[in-house]
């Protein structure tokens, strides 16, 4: 794969996953390397963030890179007026690598285009993060040993959430099921399921949070009601407790089973659930780091 920038997940081919998987397989197994000497990474969020920009700022310091940038866009020029695109063309002069997370879909994409160095998108609203989706391929891999014909059921905000758009188009290249579980104010974009039916993958839609359906799952995909994305607070009110998940709704849950969140939780798994084998979010969010590892050495054109 030539050195680029991941804006997308589907900048990445069915074969670009399958040898990133290959390569985190390698950095889980040795994480502390000093392949990043001598290179700078920006990280720049314009939104907040916990999980992705520590991740990826693990995965530079244990690979012997720096970095720089913000984490909270008050503290930069752009409160001051600056443009989106004079921020990335100046940060191109001090960086080998910009992370950016943004609030405006399609901001990643943008940036990629006027910048003179790879950018990885971190998130740009409720359209794609494809970092998170490949710690996501990686995590189901890594439990059911194969990504091929899985049943996989996601729940919650299906409309704005970034982290289901990017995984459903990743995993339309290994002939999946889809469950959608929403509201109806909340459900998956029609552009996603025409994708669905372009590609000849099946998906069921409903409205019902069953545990005949979480029966028949092998991967459990629950999301947060993204309360940054909705104009009026009535209608967040409305939906934001609608599916929680509970321990006894596993019970008879198939054995491979794994429940994932690309987090933060704010309710919607209650605590209960934490301590059963099949609760998977810790260990999805730790193999970030590794994920993150292996795109940035690929976006960067170092190979490994
Ligand atoms: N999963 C995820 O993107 O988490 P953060 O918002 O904490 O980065």
């Amino acid at each position: 794969m030539k050195n680029k920038s991941l804006v997308s997940i589907t900048d990445y081919s069915k074969e670009d996953i399958l040898s990133v998987l290959k390569k985190i397989e390698q950095f889980e197994a040795n994480p502390n390397q000093r392949i990043l000497k001598g290179k700078v990474v920006a990280t720049l969020f314009f939104e907040p963030s916990t999980r992705t920009r520590l991740s990826f700022e693990t995965a530079v310091n244990r690979l012997g890179g720096r970095v720089i940038g913000f984490s909270d866009a008050a503290t930069s020029s752009s409160v001051k007026g600056e443009t989106l695109r004079d921020t990335i063309i100046m940060v191109c002069n001090y960086a080998d690598l910009i992370i950016m997370r943004h609030h405006l879909d399609g901001a990643a994409r943008y940036a990629s285009e006027v910048c003179s160095v790879p950018v990885i998108n971190a998130g740009d609203g409720s359209n794609q993060h494809p970092s998170q989706t490949m710690l996501d391929l990686y995590s189901i891999y890594k439990t059911q040993g194969t990504l091929e014909n899985l049943t996989i059921t996601m729940v919650g905000d299906l409309k704005y959430g970034r982290t289901v758009h990017s995984l459903l188009m990743a995993m339309s290249h290994f002939n999946p099921v889809f469950h959608f579980i929403a509201p109806k104010e909340l459900e998956m974009p029609f552009f996603y399921k025409e994708l669905c039916h372009k590609l000849g993958i099946t998906y069921y839609e409903h409205s019902d949070f069953s545990e005949e359906v979480i029966n028949q799952s092998d991967i459990l995909y629950m999301t947060r009601v993204q309360k940054e994305r909705f104009t009026d607070e009535m209608d967040y009110e409305k939906v934001k407790n609608v599916y929680i998940l509970r321990n006894k709704m596993l019970e008879n849950s198939k054995p491979n089973l794994r429940v994932l969140h690309p987090l933060p939780r704010v309710n919607e798994i209650a605590m209960d659930v934490d301590n059963n084998p099949k609760a998977y979010y810790f260990q999805q969010a730790k193999n970030g780091v590794y994920t993150r590892q292996a795109i940035m050495c690929l976006a960067l054109g170092i190979d490994i």
